[in-house]
């Protein structure tokens, strides 16, 4: 994509520069150019001066993403708009993968590479192809420092201290504009450790948690959400909770409206909604790629120790709980919520937990399936069937990294990949920071009402699993 800045350059050769015996000397810089600053404004001055042409690239905000620079404010537009407006360059155009640079500088033709010095030595390989110049950074401004001037760091007081916790405070550090900052757990020892292990603080006194945190993020047992998130959003806090969210729609409903009335944010974290892949991978499917959809089945297992919870929790316990949000997610963003039929059918272990679990849905003009097993293992794909064709998602597609598109002939394969860092916590969180900072743009994403459906069904399939006797159950509606 090619952005005019408003200036364009009718003579490609000018008098002699000194520098390329008459020709005319072209530059190239690039960068985000978040919150654009006075450092921004001296670096596109002085990379002007360096030729006659200048040439500034703006990175979108998947690159970003995929970069691992989350939390940009501005929109591309709004970069753009900024870049163009100092006057210094005679062309825009937007970075959008890694290996551009290379590219840009053959297909523009470019004698200087510019950016600066915090980048000394980074762009060296570019040497072989044109000169490359660092210039000095401006000292003591940068996009980071006014983000954070701008949006103070919101603590986030984490409730539970289990495996996803521990994943949770690792992603949270990449975050910038988020703090880990204190624990509370009922059991004060495990508060501890924790908080050690973190260098956090932990709380026995719940209020005093409260007190201390900004964003509450919820890692505890399932059946103790609705409690906590009340509580939470009671005491004037944003919520970030693990899904589900809720085992009853009716809850699920209670609490959207209660942070709705408060001003606050309720997010349910499944991860998978927040992913750039998953995100491209709807944006595709749901553009004709395949024609009408027809079909969405998702299947995730997991092979677990049978002392864990999830195994032993006979009320709450079991593969559908576990899994089955992710497995939805395909299904509601695909199909929506409008369903005419849904039918579980589970194989329960001897203490009637379900271990594999499968949910079918019938849609008007479409049929769905969400697998699900706990102890037992399957490929975990997800296939969406069109009527010119099928995307399938390889295992893990909850961390979607690649995908292809299919069609009649065999040889017709369209190939998509992208990015999925870490444990991909990073993603919900870093869109939870910029709803809780007015930003709208990733609303599309998790909706109150896919939260809430999912709610519903989860308080379905609980109340037939648990009205159901063991072994192989056909727990058809
Ligand atoms: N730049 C500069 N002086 C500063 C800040 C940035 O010369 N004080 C330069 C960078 O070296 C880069 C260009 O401006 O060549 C665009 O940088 P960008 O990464 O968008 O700006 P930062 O303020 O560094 O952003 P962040 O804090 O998000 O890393």
């Amino acid at each position: 994509m090619m952005v005019d800045a408003g200036k364009s350059c009718t003579n490609m050769y000018v008098a002699d520069t000194g520098n390329c015996g008459g020709k005319m000397v072209k530059v190239i810089t690039y960068g985000t150019f978040d919150l654009f600053h006075e450092g921004h404004y001296k670096l596109l001055q002085r990379a002007r001066q360096l030729g006659d042409y200048l040439i500034v690239g703006v990175t979108t905000e998947d690159y970003d993403q995929a970069r691992g620079k989350l939390n940009v404010i501005d929109s591309l537009i709004t970069r753009i708009e900024n870049v163009k407006k100092t006057g210094f360059a005679d062309e825009i155009i937007v970075e959008e993968s890694q290996g551009q640079k290379f590219r840009d500088i053959k297909k523009y033709d470019i004698d200087i590479f510019t950016v600066g010095s915090d980048w000394v030595g980074k762009f060296d390989y570019l040497k072989e192809y044109c000169k490359v110049v660092y210039l000095d950074r401006t000292k003591n401004v940068s996009s980071t420092m006014l983000r954070t001037k701008e949006t103070p760091i919101q603590r986030i007081g984490i409730i539970g201290t289990g495996r996803i916790a521990n994943r949770f405070v690792q992603e949270a550090t990449l975050v910038s504009g988020v703090n880990a900052q204190c624990v509370y757990n009922p059991n004060n020892r495990s508060a501890e450790i924790f908080a050690d292990k973190w260098g956090i603080d932990a709380y026995s006194d719940i209020d005093e948690f409260y007190n201390v945190s900004d964003i509450i993020y919820v890692a505890s047992p399932h059946e103790t959400h609705y409690s906590y998130i009340k509580q939470s959003l009671e005491h004037g806090k944003h919520v970030l909770c693990e899904k589900p969210l809720c085992l009853s729609k009716g809850q699920s409903m209670e609490l959207f409206q209660l942070a709705k009335e408060r001003d606050l944010i309720l997010f349910e974290g499944i991860k998978t909604a927040y992913c750039p892949g998953f995100t491209k991978l709807l944006g595709i499917a749901c553009s004709g790629a395949i024609g009408a959809i027809r079909g969405v089945e998702a299947c995730f297992t997991k092979l677990e120790n049978e002392n864990n919870r999830e195994l032993k929790d006979t009320k709450y316990g079991g593969s559908f709980t576990e899994l089955a949000s992710y497995c939805m997610l395909p299904i509601l963003k695909i199909f929506g919520r409008d369903y005419e039929d849904i039918r579980f059918e589970s194989i329960k272990n001897n203490e009637g937990i379900d271990i594999y679990t499968k949910a079918h849905l019938r849609y008007p003009n479409g049929l769905a399936t969400a697998t699900c097993g706990l102890g037992v293992k399957s490929e975990g794909k997800l296939l969406i069937s069109g009527t010119e064709g099928y995307i399938v998602v390889e295992a893990p597609w909850w961390k979607t990294r690649y995908f292809e598109v299919h069609h009649e002939d065999p040889n017709d394969v369209e190939r998509f990949s992208e990015r999925f860092l870490g444990d991909g916590l990073r993603y919900e969180i870093c869109d939870l920071l910029s709803t809780i900072n007015g930003s709208a743009a990733n609303d599309f994403k998790l909706t109150r009402g896919d939260s809430e459906a999912l709610a519903g069904i989860m308080e379905m399939f609980l109340k037939e699993r648990n009205n159901s006797g063991n072994g192989y159950e056909n727990m058809g509606t």
